[in-house]
């Protein structure tokens, strides 16, 4: 029966990343899959991480299953972490997810159930996943325009013009910070200005959180959410703990629910957990209780925080190093944008013909539609770099 199954195209940025290695150039720069990496090209596990994990080690003494809903700890620190120490708690619900991919996945499946006749509409461009999450997940997408590629800039009219022909009730899928791919964050006066129009056409917001503290800081980075938070009855936020903590593999994650009062956040996070149980039962436990543990004492969490701060401040450096370099080779200010977007990426005016010979002529690896991960930039041989794209430029 298998032979009858349609063939799946292998992800294009997992079949990049796999090119990439077979490449045997030894300066070859790798701008493709969205991990975090230092200026060596390695991904470390943070301090902060390793110290919990020992101390996990040493002290966890059962194995025992942890519920769908996961650890309690570690969902009352994420909740924390992304409404703020001041939320009000009582109409707020967490449960331990697969990562943001899980959260995103479990969300849109008990949404299914409260709003039916929805569409999940989804900025364009936005994370590849995205779409494939949704559709499996059985809800209808539609998209509303996020970037305007010829400024390099958030098209901030074409998205309010369009979200404004939203039926009532319907989704709409926000990158709570650092948009993936475009890195054009919308400003506090934009924000505003959604919330408002959800709270008048009584749209829902679903935040993807997957980069808080890669942005302007992990509390700055919160602030959209925390103000939809405070002006609309009811909204979800999906947040991943990949990067910021760099568990990438340890599938950590959390699904939030805010209800319009406590009884309805407790009946919501109860269907949460049918879903979940339904699904893969509970979540797995290694890399949320490490983020507790890391969240909760405060010399790992005062660590994190500094080590977080730090992969920020450089990717910002690398951004502005960037952008001087692509000023001297192109003589313009078409790149001064990089600098100061946000986030682990940003999107260069690049045709896929110029990625390609940016790949095939100087080892230059970029996804197709030309996001770059800012935290590969070469910071050692950045003109090099501005040279080539200047090259394919012309
Ligand atoms: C926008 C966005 N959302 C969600 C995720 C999910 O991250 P994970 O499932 O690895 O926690 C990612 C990861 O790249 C992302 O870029």
């Amino acid at each position: 029966m298998f032979e009858a199954l349609p063939e799946s195209k292998p992800d294009t940025i997992l079949a990049l990343m796999q090119e990439f290695r077979d490449d045997p150039r030894t300066d070859k720069v790798d701008l493709g899959p969205g991990i975090y990496k230092d200026k060596h090209g390695n991904t470390p596990i943070l301090a902060a991480v390793k110290q919990a994990e020992k101390k996990l080690l040493e002290t966890q003494d059962t194995k025992a299953y942890v519920g769908p809903i996961g650890s309690r700890p570690f969902c009352d620190s994420i909740l924390k972490q992304i409404f703020g120490t001041n939320a009000d708690a009582s109409r707020i619900r967490c449960a331990q997810s697969t990562g943001g991919t899980g959260a995103l996945r479990i969300i849109t499946d008990m949404l299914k159930e409260t709003h039916p006749d929805a569409a999940l509409w989804v900025s364009d461009p936005t994370w590849p996943n995205h779409a494939l999450i949704f559709r499996a997940a059985g809800i209808e997408t539609k998209p509303y325009p996020y970037y305007d590629a010829a400024n390099s800039e958030v098209d901030f009219n074409g998205m309010m013009e369009t979200l404004k022909n939203a039926k009532d009730k319907d989704i709409v899928l926000l990158h709570g910070c650092c948009h993936n791919p475009t890195g054009a964050d919308l400003n506090l006066d934009q924000w505003k200005q959604v919330s408002d129009l959800c709270a008048q056409k009584s749209l829902f917001p679903f935040f993807d959180m997957a980069y808080q503290g890669f942005g302007d800081g992990l509390e700055e980075d919160a602030a959209a959410v925390r103000l939809f938070a405070d002006a609309l009855p009811e909204m979800a936020v999906a947040a991943s703990c990949s990067k910021n903590l760099g568990l990438y593999r340890e599938r950590t994650g959390a699904a939030l629910l805010v209800a319009k009062h406590s009884a309805d956040a407790d009946r919501a996070l109860g269907r949460l957990g049918v879903v979940i149980r339904s699904n893969y039962s509970m979540p797995p436990d290694h890399g949320a209780n490490t983020t507790h543990l890391v969240m909760a004492d405060e010399k790992l969490n005062a660590l994190w925080r500094e080590e977080l701060e730090q992969m920020r401040q450089r990717m910002m450096r690398l951004r502005i190093a960037f952008a001087e370099s692509m000023r001297k080779r192109t003589n313009s200010d078409r790149f001064d944008y990089i600098a100061s977007q946000k986030g682990m990426f940003s999107r260069l005016p690049l045709n896929a013909e110029q990625i390609g010979t940016l790949r095939e002529q100087h080892g230059i690896y970029m996804v197709g539609d030309g996001r770059i991960n800012v935290a590969g930039l070469p910071e050692d041989d950045m003109d090099s770099l501005a040279e080539a794209i200047a090259s394919v430029l012309q």
